[in-house]
Order: C-alpha cells, then sequence, then structure tokens
C-alpha cells in the first residue's frame, strides 16, 4: 500500500470554525439580496461544454485552459461549471422566464472549477455568491447590482475594498475600437511582454491587464474604450454613475478595466482588496447583453455579478468565528445512566434548543471539561442521587427532576 491520499491541489476542505463564517456569509448574502427581490437559483455543476465555449467565449483563459472537461457519455462532452452567468442564462431560456415580470433576479451560491494554478486566494474549486437580473437594460438595474454587493461586502466588515467602474460598450463600438488597438499595439510590439503581443489578434484589450513593466509603459498612451463610446453607451454610463453618485456609492472610473469573460456590454466593475495579495479582486461583474443571444435564445439584457466567498473571508472582520452556542451538556457517572441521558439530550434538541451528550466514554472530570470547553451555559449530570443541573456562567448548581431540566434551562433560573 502506497501513502495516504489527499484533497487534491487547489481544493479544500471546510471544517469548524470556517463553516460558520461560511454559514454568516450566506444569511448575509440571503437577506441582502432577497430583501432586493433576488431568488435563489441552483443549476447543476455541470453543464454542455458548448454552453460555456458561446457564452464565455472561446478566446478567454477560462475556455482555452481552464475547464474541466469530459465525456458525459451520450456521445456529449461535459464541462464542470468554470462561472455561473452562463448557466443561470440557459436556465432562463430553459423554463421561459421571459414571461415572467422583467428583470428575473435570480442569486446563487455554488462552487466553481477552474483549473488554474493555486496560490493564495486562487483555487481550483471555489465558491462565489453571484446574483443575475435578466431582462432589463435599465441603467438602475446596474447601479442596484454594484449597490446590493457593496453592501454584502460592508456587511461582512471587509478590509480596504475600492470599486471600480467602466464600460465596455457595444460590441460594434468595441470591434471598431479593437481594431485601433491592435494597430497600436502591433505599432509597439517591441515593448511587450511575449503573452501580450502573441495575443493581439485574438484578446487585444488583455493587454491593460499585464504586469509587465514595458508594456504597462506602453499601455499608458494606448486609445481608450471609454472614450470611443457611442452616444447610448455613453448616456448609459453617466446615468449609472449619476445613481451611485445619488446614494453615495464611492468608485472609481477605470478606462482601462477589462474582465476575464467575453460576453460583457456596457457596464463592467470590479471590488479590489488591499487586504488581498496579488489575487486582489473580490468580486465583479457587468453586463451581459448579448449572452442569451450567442447561447441561441432572444435578444435578452442582462447584468449580475459574483464574488469569490474564500476572497471575502479573507478580508472580512464582522464574521464571527465562534461556534453556535449550546445550550445544555449531559453529563453521566455511569453506563446506566447512559439511556437517561440519550433521552433528556434528544429531548431538549426537539424542544428547538443546542443540546450535546457525552459520546466519548470520558471519566465525569473529563465530561466536565469537555463541556466548559465547548461552551455549555448548562450542564446536566446525570448521577444516583439525582440529577444536578450546573449553570456554568455562575458556577450554581442545584439537584433537579431529570424531567423539569428542559423548563429550568429555558427559564434561565433553577
Ligand atoms: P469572475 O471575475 O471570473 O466573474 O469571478 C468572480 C469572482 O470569483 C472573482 O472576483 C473572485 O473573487 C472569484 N474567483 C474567480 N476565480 C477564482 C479562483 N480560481 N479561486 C478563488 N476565487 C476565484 C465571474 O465568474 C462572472 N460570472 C461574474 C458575473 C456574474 N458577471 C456577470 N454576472
Amino acid at each position: 500500500m502506497s501513502g495516504r491520499i489527499q484533497a487534491p491541489r487547489g481544493t479544500y476542505d471546510v471544517l469548524g470554525e470556517s463553516a460558520v463564517a461560511r454559514e454568516v456569509l450566506e444569511g448575509h448574502a440571503r437577506r441582502i439580496l432577497e430583501r432586493a427581490g433576488y431568488e435563489r437559483i441552483e443549476t447543476p455543476v455541470f453543464e454542455a461544454t458548448e454552453l460555456f465555449a458561446r457564452g464565455v467565449g472561446e478566446s478567454t483563459d477560462v475556455v482555452q485552459k481552464e475547464m474541466y472537461t469530459l465525456e458525459g457519455g451520450d456521445h456529449e462532452t461535459i464541462t464542470l461549471r468554470p462561472e455561473g452567468t452562463a448557466p443561470v442564462c440557459r436556465a432562463y431560456l430553459e423554463h421561459g422566464m421571459h414571461k415572467r415580470p422583467q428583470p428575473v433576479k435570480l442569486w446563487y451560491l455554488s462552487s466553481f472549477f477552474r483549473r488554474e494554478r493555486p496560490q493564495k486566494g486562487r483555487f481550483r474549486q471555489f465558491w462565489q455568491v453571484g446574483a443575475e437580473a435578466i431582462g432589463s437594460d435599465d441603467p438602475a438595474v446596474d447601479a442596484e447590482a454594484i449597490l446590493l454587493l457593496a453592501e454584502l461586502l460592508e456587511a461582512l466588515g471587509c478590509r480596504g475594498v475600492r470599486l471600480r467602474i467602466g464600460s465596455l460598450g457595444t460590441p460594434a463600438a468595441r470591434q471598431a475600437y479593437r481594431t485601433d488597438l491592435q494597430a497600436y499595439l502591433r505599432a509597439h510590439e517591441a515593448e511587450l511582454a511575449p503573452e501580450v503581443s502573441a495575443r493581439i489578434a485574438l484578446n487585444p484589450l488583455r493587454a491593460f491587464d499585464s504586469d509587465h513593466a514595458g508594456t504597462r509603459r506602453a499601455m499608458e498612451g494606448a486609445p481608450r474604450l471609454l472614450d470611443r463610446l457611442d452616444d447610448d453607451d455613453r448616456e448609459h454610463f453617466e446615468a449609472v454613475r449619476a445613481l451611485l453618485d445619488a446614494v453615495g456609492q464611492a468608485y472609481e472610473v477605470d478606462t482601462t478595466l477589462v474582465r476575464g469573460l467575453d460576453y460583457y456590454t456596457r457596464t463592467v466593475f470590479e471590488f479590489t482588496s488591499d487586504a488581498l495579495g496579488a489575487q486582489s479582486g473580490v468580486g465583479g461583474g457587468g453586463r451581459y447583453d448579448g449572452l442569451i443571444e450567442q447561447i441561441g435564445g432572444p435578444h435578452t439584457p442582462g447584468i449580475g455579478w459574483a464574488s469569490g466567498v474564500e476572497r471575502m473571508l479573507m478580508t472580512a472582520s464582522a464574521v464571527p468565528a465562534a461556534a453556535p452556542p449550546l445550550d445544555l451538556y449531559v453529563a453521566y457517572a455511569k453506563p446506566e445512566k447512559r439511556a437517561e441521558a440519550f433521552r433528556l439530550a434528544a429531548d431538549v434538541r426537539r424542544a428547538g434548543r443546542a443540546a450535546r451528550l457525552e459520546l466519548g466514554g470520558r471519566s465525569l472530570k473529563g465530561q466536565l471539561k469537555q463541556a466548559g470547553n465547548a461552551g455549555a451555559r448548562y450542564v446536566a449530570i446525570l448521577g444516583d442521587e439525582g440529577t444536578a443541573l450546573k449553570d456554568m456562567e455562575t458556577g450554581e448548581q442545584q439537584t433537579v427532576e431529570t424531567g423539569t431540566v428542559l423548563h429550568h434551562i429555558a427559564q434561565g433560573s433553577f
């Protein structure tokens, strides 16, 4: 037999305190999003590979090199979802959600898969909270979506958060701009990083993303898409900004903001945190008015975002990592008392309170220590002379009928 098997690279187990923190995060997300009319959606963990090829875009890193694709049987290839927007749009179409009042607002908390090089804040299986509002191009939907993510990050106490926004315009404006940018990049090819110059034809916008010093210098003089927007798109962007201004939401306009997925049109945005390392993106998103057509539906505008659970928790200062309170620990000295102790713990739990029973075969002393470590508010000790109920806060102890323990702890008195 060879060595022990470990979790795959880039994955992790959710244990103890971090499980509690994730629940707290989910509670905030649910409250904030459902208050704004977002309904929960869950889609399958895998989808037809073509959904991502067409939806996310053939030229993206995600589709080119990060997807976990496998034989799905039935002569099709399937892919573990690398993101949630294309699947949610697929579900919108498949369930005829265009017949519902628009926009349809959906949110999710799900795991996603990308074959990336693992590093701090970057995993191969990770979780996102995401929100998608489909069926309206009103700039108020954009502003509201941005605000909701800002609210979530604030509720979690995420540190050092900055919001950047931009607009990518329509595909036509972007196409014209792209040609100009390609010409500019070719003229400066000698200064660019090899991987940037290799992508001039396929994805020139990514040049703005490069960390390479020469590329960065060259890009300072590059044409900016934001200066090339057509009137409708410029007005749309101004309207989004005006709404953010109206509620006092701080942001910076970033003329070079590019996102790693191809479906974006018009508004794009990203929240970053100084508290993260190289992977400083906490969450981001934007409008995808062409995506539903790309995957075979009618023209339908949409906007949304996704925020990484791991990255939010890495920067969160307001997420308690404490276990939920324990109302009662049931201890007993002799094995004959085990059935009675078992019943008491079960009754207390059925009555809606947290109760734990000694299960480790510890001595009575060990059990009391265990109750203390678990933070139990009360301990019931079932002995020959009756049941002693101890208030762990005051240290007070009294003998009571076993049948009245629940009553006592509910009353908070003996
Ligand atoms: P994304 O920017 O690719 O957008 O991912 C959103 C967030 O997911 C990132 O800001 C980051 O927090 C987290 N994330 C991404 N990749 C990883 C990884 N390998 N490890 C840990 N966290 C990661 C999207 O996925 C779009 N679907 C967002 C969207 C929704 N746009 C419109 N609607």
